[in-house]
């Protein structure tokens, strides 16, 4: 029996199996989505499910591993999951979001197919089609080292996953209808840890059970659609060790304020009396603030967890000192961002300033929201496929967005066009992004392809001389950044990955009104060195449904 044959007889009994065959291992993952009635706030409402269940199987990966997850569509309209920080290197074929992408049919599936390279870290996926991500089907995605590669702690005694996102009772169906009609969603009803609310009257279930004297790993991701959230244990402090795939200075915190679609990791140690505890989440910067507890239980446990729970700091100040106290730690022997090595990024000369200015306004009296007064609607072509097929002038125009841009409005209102946004981004430069937030809420901008120096934060708006101010030395190399209300924040990063690559706003429906682009980084020359081929099972749609396959590449 080959390797191949026992891997499948494997998935039927174990749905995921490894084989070795000399290259690096395979990961294979079957995904049936389908629809289930849940109660994630108590009300039965029509949730997502991969396998059953909510949130989804945990992707596990070891750097290196392919990973292949073949996707069943059950449900009734078109699918794509994204794989949230995942740098899919050379391969945007797999992004899975529209740009990139012809979504999976109902009925019909589709099996992505990437490696996860040295970004020992914690992500996670979720649906990226037609507001369906408001019905769950997101769930935790990490990266552990190999065995030989050294950690910058000890071995945890486990490793648990926490998925903590706001959320709504009405089904994405509804939500859907409300912003086509051009209106808002309001505040969402909730919040949900790993799918669940717990009523926190001490009757709950424990969540997670701890042996005394142990330290655990606890790798939390905002996965919600509105609110940033503030997270705590009650009676432990919690020792930051990784955000979004880089190992950090090991600060100890109280509280920990987790924007939308950030991820990181604390170790927590039961050392404390031998009880139930909490660990509670709560909305940010929101008049009510709603709150979640997941009971966390001493194998010993004598007590339920006291209902006193540890308060959330307040304004966004706090939050802001709390974003500069993280610092990459430049004497761990593990991962780095690439390029390889110790990378110094402050001495790079930079190329090119983008700057992004995020707007809302009306297009004919409906909501819309924009970047650089563009608003981005996907065409019926993946704009990846127009290049690929060298129709990309019957599908979309580059560069609408200018590098400087001024908005016309006050206060984040601004004249906005509906386009496909895409920005031609010169190869191997290297690339200051300005963002500046003139609205009122919190932003968090998500970058796909690359992790990102995430230089500075700061109120007010930027100009040349707040260059002076940057963090050129240790910097967090991650994938997501908030943007505070009046604010701007700098990221850097080398354009290195060749592909078409979806910036976004992490808000859902300020994302899907809009909110997001992509940026196109493809060699002059084009070459399999740089970027992989289309891959041989990719779905077509569009114009280029019908088109022969273009042989062997194109850009
Ligand atoms: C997916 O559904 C098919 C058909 O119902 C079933 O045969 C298969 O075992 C399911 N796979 C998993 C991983 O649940
Ligand atoms: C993840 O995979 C690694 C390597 O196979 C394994 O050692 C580890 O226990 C796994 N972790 C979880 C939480 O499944
Ligand atoms: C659909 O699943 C089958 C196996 O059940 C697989 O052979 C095929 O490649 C998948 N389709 C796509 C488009 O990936
Ligand atoms: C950085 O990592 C090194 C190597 O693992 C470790 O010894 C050191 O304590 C860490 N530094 C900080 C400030 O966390
Ligand atoms: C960076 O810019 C400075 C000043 O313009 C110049 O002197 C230097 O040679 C440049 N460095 C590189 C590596 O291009
Ligand atoms: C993108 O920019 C590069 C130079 O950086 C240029 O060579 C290329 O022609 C541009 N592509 C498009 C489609 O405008």
């Amino acid at each position: 029996m080959d390797n191949k044959m026992r891997c499948v007889l494997a998935i039927l009994l174990a749905m995921t199996c490894i084989s070795v065959n000399g290259e690096d291992p395979y990961l294979f993952h079957e995904w049936n989505v389908t629809y289930g009635t849940l109660s994630p706030l108590g009300v039965p409402q029509k949730v997502i499910l991969i396998n059953n269940q909510f949130p989804g199987p945990r992707i596990n990966g070891t750097s290196n591993n392919n990973v292949h997850v073949n996707v069943f569509n059950h449900l009734d309209e078109p699918l794509l999951f994204t794989w949230n920080g995942i740098q899919q290197r050379k391969n945007s074929w797999q992004e899975g979001t529209l740009g990139t992408n012809c979504p999976i049919p109902p009925g019909k599936n589709y099996t992505y197919r990437f490696q996860v390279k040295d970004q020992i870290g914690s992500y996670y996926y979720y649906p990226t089609t037609g507001l369906l991500r408001a019905a769950g089907g997101y769930g935790p995605l990490t990266v552990v080292s190999r065995a030989l590669i050294p950690v910058p702690f000890d071995k945890p005694e486990d490793d648990y996953t926490v998925l903590v996102g706001d959320w709504y009772t009405k089904s994405h169906t509804e939500l859907r209808s409300m912003l086509d009609t051009g209106r808002g969603l309001g505040r969402p009803q909730g919040l949900v840890i790993n799918g669940k609310s717990g009523k926190g009257d001490g009757k709950d279930e424990p969540m997670y059970t701890l042996t005394p004297g142990k330290t655990y790993r606890f790798r939390f991701c905002n996965v919600g659609m509105k609110d940033s959230i503030n997270v705590r244990f009650q009676g432990h402090t919690m020792r930051l060790v990784e955000i979004e795939g880089s190992h950090v200075v090991q600060n100890v915190y109280d509280s920990l304020d987790i924007h939308l679609g950030q991820c990181l990791s604390v170790l927590v140690t039961a050392d404390k009396e031998p009880k139930d505890y909490f660990i509670v989440a709560s909305t940010r910067f929101t008049k009510e603030p709603h709150t979640a507890t997941a009971t966390i239980r001493y194998a010993n446990s004598k007590s339920p967890a006291s209902p006193q729970l540890p308060k959330a700091p307040e304004g966004w100040e706090w939050s802001l000192n709390q974003f500069r106290s993280f610092r990459w730690n430049l004497t761990n022997s593990a991962a780095r961002p690439n390029p390889q090595g110790s990378y110094h990024y402050g001495k790079i000369n930079i190329s090119r300033t983008i700057k992004l200015v995020t707007s809302a306004g009306k297009v004919d009296g409906k909501l819309r929201y924009a970047i650089n007064g563009i608003s981005h609607v996907d065409p019926p072509t993946p704009i990846r496929l127009a290049q690929h097929y060298g129709v990309s002038d019957k599908v979309f125009k580059y560069d609408l967005i200018k590098d400087d841009y001024k908005p016309t409005g006050e206060d984040g209102q601004d004249k906005i066009t509906l386009e496909p946004s895409v920005i031609n981004g010169t190869w191997k430069s290297f690339v200051e992004f300005v963002i500046e937030n003139p609205g009122k809420s919190v932003q968090s901008f998500h970058m796909s392809g690359y992790a990102f120096f995430a230089v500075s934060i700061e109120p007010g708006r930027w100009s040349p001389e707040k260059r002076k101010n940057y963090n050129l030395l240790d910097a967090v190399s991650r994938n997501t950044i908030q943007v505070y209300p009046n604010s701007f924040a700098v990221i850097m990063t080398a354009l290195d990955n060749a592909g078409l690559w979806n910036i976004r706003v992490n808000s859902m429906e300020k994302h899907y009104l809009g909110q997001q682009f992509y940026l196109s980084v493809h060699a002059a020359t084009v070459s399999l060195q740089d970027e992989y081929n289309m891959p041989d099972n990719n779905l077509l749609c569009g114009i280029v449904k019908d088109l022969p396959k273009p042989t062997p590449f194109r850009a």
